[in-house]
């Protein structure tokens, strides 16, 4: 097993009802900036429920935040929080909400340019640099709740870039299953997916040693497919919602990446596709995970075969397994009602893989993956594979 830290101070608060509790949670008299998006909150009720428990605090709100976060537009949160010296930050909503006030979070006390936090990567280790936050889960997908990353795009460049650091892990996030009953078929397979993938990135690299992970890992793969189908046809079942929720949380709030290799190639690839189409996120992983495995199939076979046993329950030769593991997990998606090609999701996508590289190599980013073997010419192979 590698070597490890493993620091998580999310105050995770689940469970139907939870959102009255924010008044407890908030720093008491603190003046409050509520970040959402594009109205979803004023439909189902989250909006009225979270007003209803910040009634005796000052609360200014600000909403229009997109899929895919613009740069442009939180730099107009940061300037209010500016201006009106806000003390504590309440996103209510899904990933692209949660993502979007990390990065106001970061750039509000940011000294310089705030499109280098995303260009530069800058880490953001001291809290007191940063405007502390909590959140209101509104999508279970991304696991952004309980972790200290964030994807922002600037609108202007069309460039998906991250930001992270231990200080941008909320102070706490309320998590009611409950809220999905609203969402939209699209976005509840979005989160199936999205999550399966973020298992998918740090469980499918080479056998090594840490035997509990893998099981973790396993068992958020199995959970996911029990469940995901039927939660996508009834997210008013609580069973359902609940074991879904925490999946996704639990892909991705770090448990499972301690001590292992990761991948992260297929998200990385992905990001360009949004950036280019504005294909949503898991949609852009249903196309390229599966044709990234079949890529590196040989590097990654030995885990393929282990993920066909025990999560497919796949008998055969190793090799068969490994690929029909692939084959399963492109029918998994099917079943949840995802297109897994390119040309399924947009036109004209020709210059895809040429445009990806170039970018790769202007970012130095000449080998990806959990060996660092995924070189420009197997990403080329892997995007042209997903057309
Ligand atoms: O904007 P509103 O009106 O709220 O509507 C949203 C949006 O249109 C709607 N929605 C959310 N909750 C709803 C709801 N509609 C009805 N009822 C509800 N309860 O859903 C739409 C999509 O929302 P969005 O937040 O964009 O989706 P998601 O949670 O999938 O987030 C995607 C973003 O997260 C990034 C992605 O790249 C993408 O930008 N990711 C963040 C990660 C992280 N921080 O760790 C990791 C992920 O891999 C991912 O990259
Ligand atoms: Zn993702």
């Amino acid at each position: 097993m590698l070597n490890f830290e493993l620091y998580n101070p999310v105050n995770y608060v689940f469970g139907k009802g939870q959102i009255a509790k924010i008044k407890d949670l908030v720093p008491q008299k603190s003046k409050i900036l509520i970040t959402y998006g594009g109205g979803s909150i004023f439909k189902n009720g989250v909006h009225d429920q979270v007003k209803k428990a910040l009634k005796d605090f000052e609360v200014i709100e600000f909403g229009g935040i997109e899929p895919n976060p613009h740069f442009e537009t939180l730099m107009k949160a940061v300037a209010i929080i500016r201006e009106q010296k806000i003390d504590f930050i309440l996103a209510v909503g899904g990933g692209s909400v949660i993502d979007g006030t990390k990065f106001i979070s970061a750039a509000v006390n940011y000294d310089g340019d705030a499109a280098d936090i995303l260009r530069k990567r800058i880490l953001f280790k001291d809290v007191t640099k940063v405007v502390p936050f909590g959140t209101v889960l509104t999508l279970p997908a991304t696991g952004s709740e309980m972790n200290s990353g964030a994807v922002v795009t600037i609108a202007a460049t069309q460039e998906k870039l991250t930001l992270g650091g231990s200080a941008l892990f909320p102070k706490f996030s309320i998590v009611d299953p409950t809220v999905i009953t609203s969402l939209p078929k699209r976005q509840l397979q979005n989160g199936v997916v999205d999550a399966f993938t973020h298992v998918m990135e740090q469980y499918l690299t080479y056998t090594h040693d840490a035997i509990l992970q893998d099981r973790l890992a396993e068992s958020i793969l199995q959970t996911l497919i029990e469940i995901g189908p039927d939660v996508v046809e009834n997210p008013n079942d609580y069973k359902l919602a609940s074991n879904f929720v925490w999946c996704a949380t639990m892909a991705l709030n770090g448990l499972i990446q301690k001590g292992v290799p990761t991948d992260w190639a297929t998200h990385m690839i992905g990001h360009e596709l949004t950036a280019l189409y504005n294909i949503d996120h898991a949609r852009t992983l249903a196309i390229i995970g599966p044709n990234l495995y079949k890529v590196m199939f040989e590097t990654k076979k030995e885990k393929l075969a282990q993920y066909g046993k025990r999560v497919w329950n796949l008998s055969g030769t190793e090799d068969e397994i490994a690929a029909n593991a692939i084959e399963k997990t492109v029918s998994f998606f099917h079943t949840l009602g995802m297109k897994t090609k390119l040309s399924e999701n947009t036109t004209d996508f020709t210059k895809t893989a040429d445009f990806i590289i170039n970018r790769f190599e202007e970012r130095g980013w000449k080998a990806l993956g959990e060996k660092q073997n995924i070189t420009p010419e197997k990403v080329r192979k892997i995007v042209e594979l997903s057309y």
